[in-house]
């Protein structure tokens, strides 16, 4: 009986002396970021650490987000040269099938027109259970199951507000036709004040949106995967008329604080 209860004593002493041996083992994989768990804890994933964070150290862990391709034929063997998505028949659309990712930021349109970061979109999330509510740190979580805020998403994947366009009677699609399918002829003149952002190339957008009414179709429900439009903020323009419009009385005059860090013209 004794000789079996030391026994089992010195199997414990010696498992703990092993846990502790792999603990120290499990540092140095950090030191060296391979530590899954911590790694997926790391503070970077949250607020405030992601507000700061560069792609360079995102892409330090996470470079797969850049390197993968879409499969070269689909699981039922359609192969990815052969299709094309009705959000691909803009006339902006350029290239193979690429990946989400890819196309928002290394695609030639996204290159050219917008400047997008990792926490552009992602502003941190739960990797518990991704879900709102849950634990008892995440009172400004984002929507359910998501790792991004779809509200972000809807600024350029919402429908043509074309409601709210005086001199508009329907759908760009319809009433496009008319003004040259180009959005210029009555936005060289209203909301001039526009795409101030750190995410936008406002002076490239502004002069391919100038000859071509797609590019900027392409962002206000040319791609639309809601079926509202997004709340633009309303900023002052020169030659603005006085009263505010009934839509537009509880709009915001300035774009999200967290777009404006880094911007030039303003
Ligand atoms: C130290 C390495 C490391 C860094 C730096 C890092 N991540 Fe992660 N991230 C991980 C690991 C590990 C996971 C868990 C992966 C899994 O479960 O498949 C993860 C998970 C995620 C997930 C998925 C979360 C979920 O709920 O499944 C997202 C989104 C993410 N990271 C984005 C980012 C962004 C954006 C940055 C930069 C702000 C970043 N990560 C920086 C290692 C890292
Ligand atoms: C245009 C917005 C957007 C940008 C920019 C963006 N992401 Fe994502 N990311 C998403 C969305 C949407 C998902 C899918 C979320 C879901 O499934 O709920 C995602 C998923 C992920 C995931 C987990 C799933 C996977 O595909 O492995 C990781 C990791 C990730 N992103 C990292 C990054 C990194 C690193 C960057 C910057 C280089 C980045 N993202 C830039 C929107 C974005
Ligand atoms: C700043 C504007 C902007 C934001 C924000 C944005 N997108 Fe996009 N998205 C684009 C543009 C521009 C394209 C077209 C890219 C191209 O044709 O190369 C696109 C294309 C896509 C595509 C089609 C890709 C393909 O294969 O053709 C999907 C899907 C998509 N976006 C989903 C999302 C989701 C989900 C979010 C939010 C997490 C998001 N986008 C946020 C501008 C944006
Ligand atoms: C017939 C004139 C006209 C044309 C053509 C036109 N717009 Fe507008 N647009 C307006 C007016 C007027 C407003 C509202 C001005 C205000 O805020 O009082 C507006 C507002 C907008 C808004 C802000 C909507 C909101 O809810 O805050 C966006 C985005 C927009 N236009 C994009 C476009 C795009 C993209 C095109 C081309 C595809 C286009 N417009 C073509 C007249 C036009
Ligand atoms: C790459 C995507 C993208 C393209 C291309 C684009 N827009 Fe926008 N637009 C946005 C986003 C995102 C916002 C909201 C930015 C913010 O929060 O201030 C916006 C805001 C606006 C607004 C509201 C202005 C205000 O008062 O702040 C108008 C009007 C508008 N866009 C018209 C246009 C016109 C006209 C073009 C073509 C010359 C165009 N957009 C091209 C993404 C785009």
């Amino acid at each position: 009986m004794k000789k079996n209860h030391f026994f089992m004593l010195a199997t414990l002493l010696l498992s703990a002396a092993m846990s502790t041996g792999s603990v120290v083992a499990a540092d140095k994989a950090l030191a060296q970021g391979k530590n899954y768990h911590r790694a997926k804890w790391d503070p970077i994933h949250f607020k405030p650490a992601i507000d700061s964070a560069t792609n360079e150290q995102c892409l330090a862990c996470h470079k797969e987000i850049l390197d993968r391709k879409p499969r070269e034929t689909s699981p039922a063997g359609v192969k990815k040269s052969e299709v094309l998505a009705w959000y691909e028949t803009l006339n902006t659309y350029e290239g193979e099938q690429d990946t989400f990712h890819r196309r928002h930021l290394l695609g030639p349109l996204a290159k050219k027109l917008m400047d997008m970061k990792c926490n552009t979109c992602h502003q941190g999330n739960d990797p518990r259970e991704e879900t709102v509510g849950s634990s008892a740190d995440s009172p400004h979580a984002p929507a359910m199951r998501k790792m991004v805020d779809p509200n972000t998403c809807l600024m350029c994947h919402g429908q043509f507000p074309w409601k709210h366009m005086t001199g508009l009677t329907g759908p760009w699609t319809e009433a496009g036709k008319a003004f040259g399918n180009n959005c210029m002829a009555c936005h060289a003149v209203f909301r001039t004040n526009r795409h101030k952002v750190n995410f936008l190339k406002p002076e490239a957008i502004e002069e391919a949106g100038k000859t071509n009414g797609d590019v900027c179709y392409g962002c206000h429900g040319g791609r639309a995967w809601y079926r509202i439009s997004y709340p633009y903020p309303r900023h002052a323009w020169p030659g603005m008329a006085k009263e505010i419009p009934e839509w537009a009385k509880n709009r915001p005059t300035e774009s999200q604080a967290r777009f404006l860090n880094d911007v030039k013209t303003k």
